[in-house]
């Protein structure tokens, strides 16, 4: 489906402008905005392009350069961070051998760090895209590998 019809699904309102930009991301196979979808979004909702790139740089779920398929936002917040340090970033680097801010030369994988993920009371918690894994640890965070790895 092409970017304009993917916009057009929604109506010209700038209510819609999270919904539009997470749709435009989520179906872009590197998990991204670009400057050309940033210009699209602001012309149909008859907006600035500064007002939708702000929105962009404040929330951390968008991503302005090229990302891999799977997103992997470790929860560095307060809680998960008391109970976890960098443990899960070690453990994720051990599986797929990238740590915070770098994605695998294959564009499977990035790894972010995310403010809370809103499940406090099972830290440490992670995401990968839409996904939440709670409770985790070493042995956890191997079977999620496994998992994804064999699916690919
Ligand atoms: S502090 Fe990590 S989920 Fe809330």
């Amino acid at each position: 489906m092409d970017k304009n019809s993917i916009i057009s699904k929604f109506k010209p309102d700038n209510d819609n402008l999270l919904n539009i930009l997470h749709e435009l991301q989520n179906t872009n196979p590197n998990n991204y905005l670009s400057t050309d979808d940033l210009k699209l979004v602001a012309k149909y909702l008859n907006t600035t392009y500064s007002s939708v790139y702000g929105v962009v740089k404040y929330y951390s779920m968008f991503s302005l350069k090229p990302r891999g398929k799977y997103v992997i936002r470790v929860c560095k917040s307060p809680l998960c961070h008391m109970i976890d340090g960098n443990g899960l970033i070690e453990h994720i680097k051990q599986n797929i051998g990238i740590g915070l801010g770098e994605t695998t030369n294959d564009h499977v994988f990035s790894v972010e760090a995310s403010e809370c993920i809103g499940h406090c009371d099972e830290a440490p918690v992670i995401m990968i895209n839409d996904k939440v894994y709670k409770g985790l640890d070493s042995e956890k965070i191997k079977e999620i590998f496994q998992g994804i790895k064999s699916n690919q």
